[in-house]
């Protein structure tokens, strides 16, 4: 078989991680890309040195794509999805997977029916600091976490919500920090942890209601099908941005961390007590600036972008499954959907139950 070709579906700000991803995995060959601003795509295209720019999905897809990549706002990626499932090209879409759990379902349907490979991107997986993490807990070394603890403390300036009009609204973010940063860190979390059964939850918009109707801060409590439970802490409105923690506690008392600071940089083992193996510190200080702008952050990434596009591309030419599944990205979307659930309704959510995501009833919060 020749070069993989891929097309880039939104040409925006995390488009550039596929660019160069995409161009540093040997046998794969971008071939297009598309945003409705035909001037953006162009201009993408100009600066990635990619062929081709189209304004639509449908055009790009006759550039004769075996794959692409979506990096188009959340509500948008189901149609890009099904467009590319029922045209037979293989897709990576950019986390979350979706905003409601039945669209999550009708896009591994749609895939599953074209028999195409459906990867979702969440990168963090990939930091050898998660992996040390997820093979301790499968060889036995840390054994089934009894205990998770998420906390993801960010700052975000104004500035970020009103540059771009689609953030922080329900209709068409989908979510606000849950939904859009601490899906990432619940992806990890399931992911340790297994699968979830029960989650209760608030969510509040304390700093940033001026500019997004969505959550900018919640907290939840998950319950997972092994007995284990954890505790979610999300926030886009700190002033000083403390990165993203998941720390898992072993059936041993054995306590492993994987902490992302300043946010964007390679996760760490901060915390890591397996007998014999202690270890503990802390990158916090005066002088590590934390508020880097979002560019900078998704610029850290890159590398474990690389990562996973090289997964998936290996995933459609050998037929196994990616390291990321479509089912793998409708769990931690559950368990988002379960906290509005449960902050709407003051009621614990049965995640089995499939919670759904219904828009107009979330604004009311
Ligand atoms: N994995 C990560 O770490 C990471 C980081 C940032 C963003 N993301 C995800 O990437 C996605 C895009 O985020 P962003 O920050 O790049 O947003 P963005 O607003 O900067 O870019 C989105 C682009 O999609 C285009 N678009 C809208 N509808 C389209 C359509 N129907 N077809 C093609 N293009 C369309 C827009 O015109 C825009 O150029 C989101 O799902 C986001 O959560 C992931």
């Amino acid at each position: 078989m020749g070069a993989l070709r891929i097309g880039i579906v939104g040409c925006g700000r995390i488009a550039g991680n596929h660019a160069h991803a995409l161009q540093r995995v040997p046998g794969v060959e971008v071939v297009g890309c598309c945003d409705p601003d035909l001037d953006r795509a162009r201009a993408f295209a100009a600066a990635h040195g990619i062929p081709h720019a189209a304004w639509s999905v449908d055009e790009l897809l006759t550039f004769g794509l075996d794959a692409c990549t979506v990096c188009t706002p959340h509500p948008v990626h189901e149609e890009v999805v099904l467009a590319a499932a029922t045209a037979g090209v293989h897709v990576l879409c950019e986390k979350p997977i979706a905003v409601d759990v039945a669209a999550a379902d009708r896009m591994i349907e749609a895939a599953d029916r074209a028999g195409i490979t459906f990867g979702v991107l969440f990168q963090r997986r990939f930091w050898p600091a998660a992996r040390r993490i997820k093979a301790a807990i499968d060889d036995g070394t840390l054994g089934t976490p009894t205990l998770g603890e998420v906390s993801v403390i960010l700052h975000r300036p104004s500035e970020y919500y009103s540059a771009d009009a689609w953030r922080g609204r329900w209709d068409t973010d989908g979510g606000g920090v849950l939904m859009t940063q601490a899906v990432h860190q619940i992806d990890m979390l399931q992911w340790f942890l297994g699968e979830a059964t029960q989650v209760s939850g608030f969510i509040r918009t304390h700093t940033h209601g001026e500019h997004i109707e969505t959550e900018d801060s919640a907290s939840a409590v998950v319950a997972f099908a092994s007995g284990a439970t954890a505790t979610i802490t999300a926030t886009t409105g700190a002033n000083h941005n403390l990165g993203n923690r998941v720390t898992v506690v072993g059936p041993t008392g054995a306590i492993a961390s994987v902490l992302e600071f300043p946010e964007g940089r390679e996760g760490v083992n901060e915390i890591w007590t397996v007998p014999g193996e202690l270890a503990l510190g802390s990158p916090y200080s005066p002088d590590v600036h934390a508020n880097l702008d979002v560019a900078d952050v998704n610029a850290g990434l890159t590398d474990f972008h690389t990562l996973q596009v090289q997964d998936f591309a290996d995933a459609v030419l050998t037929g196994r499954e990616p390291a990321v599944t479509g089912r793998d990205a409708r769990a931690s979307l559950a368990i988002v959907a379960g906290i509005y659930e449960s902050s709407r309704t003051g009621r614990v959510v049965d995640l089995q139950a499939a919670p759904s995501f219904v828009t107009t009833e979330k604004a009311a919060l």
